[in-house]
């Protein structure tokens, strides 16, 4: 632990460059922590992408400064009212094992004090963040498709209870956005081939029974989010959304939405 000042500033568009720059170091350093291969998240190396992101008004982006200089970021997602994701947190490489990131996040819970969960994802292989996650309180709750790699899916829960953010399944409703719900999955259909109406293009489509103890209801799986349910398991959907369809209720799960397959 360093006695130096740690403070949490919001990133401006001057400071895409240094933020770039450290997260480039940080993320290249992976190769000494199991990373399969060289580079690193999305846009980790691409002073447009961090600009973007400052930019971006559904993201909390943020610098880490360390006695006034920065020393790494943090970008803060949401999923649904106080269901935060830490999309991302770096450290530049001159700067780790301090204990920054450890008090980073300490300012990151003072700074929302309404959050009911914090969720993220880290690959499996990774022999540094695994650890550095369940030291600060995270618990492993299952596992997501997200990317080429399979990630450890974490929650630390703020508060006790079902978060406001989540549903029981028997409360869900027609037209609801954002949907994130837990259950067990009871039923998986054969794939189908179907084309888009839009462009022709060739889909494959199941179907699934989601149940927990309030209800059930249709679940829609679209091309590789199959493989991703197996009758039998439990999983929690993040962005899901929902129509009726013959007056039966479908889930369908949207493009920046999550499957995990829970513990
Ligand atoms: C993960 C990361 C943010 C940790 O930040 P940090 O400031 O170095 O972490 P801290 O000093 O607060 O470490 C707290 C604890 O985490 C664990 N930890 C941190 N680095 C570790 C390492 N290299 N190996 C094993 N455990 C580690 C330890 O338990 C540590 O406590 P200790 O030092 O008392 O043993 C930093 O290593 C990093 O930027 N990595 C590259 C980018 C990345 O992978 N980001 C996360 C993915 S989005």
């Amino acid at each position: 632990m360093t006695g130096n000042s740690v403070e949490l500033e919001r990133a401006e568009a001057e400071d895409a460059k240094a933020l770039t720059d450290s997260c480039k170091r940080a993320f290249d350093s992976d190769s000494e922590y199991g990373s399969p291969g060289p580079g690193g998240p999305p846009g980790y190396d691409s002073v447009e992408w961090n600009a973007d992101k400052i930019r971006n008004r559904y993201l909390d982006y943020y610098k880490i400064l360390s006695d006034g200089e920065i020393a790494g970021g943090f970008i803060v997602g949401d999923r649904g009212p106080d269901y935060h994701v830490c999309e991302r947190i770096w450290i530049d490489t001159d700067q780790m094992r301090k204990g920054l990131g450890t008090r980073t996040f300490d300012l990151v819970w003072q700074r929302y004090p309404s959050a009911d969960v914090w969720v993220l994802g880290t690959p499996e292989w990774n022999t540094r963040t695994n650890p550095f996650y369940q030291s600060i309180g995270f618990v492993q709750i299952g596992k997501t498709h997200e990317y080429s790699w399979d990630g450890i899916y974490y929650e630390k829960r703020i508060s006790s209870g079902l978060p406001k953010a989540m549903s029981s399944i028997g409360d869900i409703r027609d037209g609801q956005q954002r949907v994130i719900a837990e259950g067990r999955v009871e039923e998986v259909t054969p794939t189908r081939a179907v084309s888009s109406r839009k462009t022709g293009e060739q889909l494959r489509v199941a179907d699934a029974i989601l149940s927990d103890e309030t209800g059930s209801i249709q679940l829609v799986l679209w091309n590789e989010q199959i493989r991703q349910v197996k009758d039998g398991t439990s999983i929690r959907v993040e962005e899901g959304y929902v129509k009726s369809y013959r007056d039966e209720l479908q889930m369908s799960v949207g493009k920046w939405g999550l499957i995990i397959t829970l513990l």
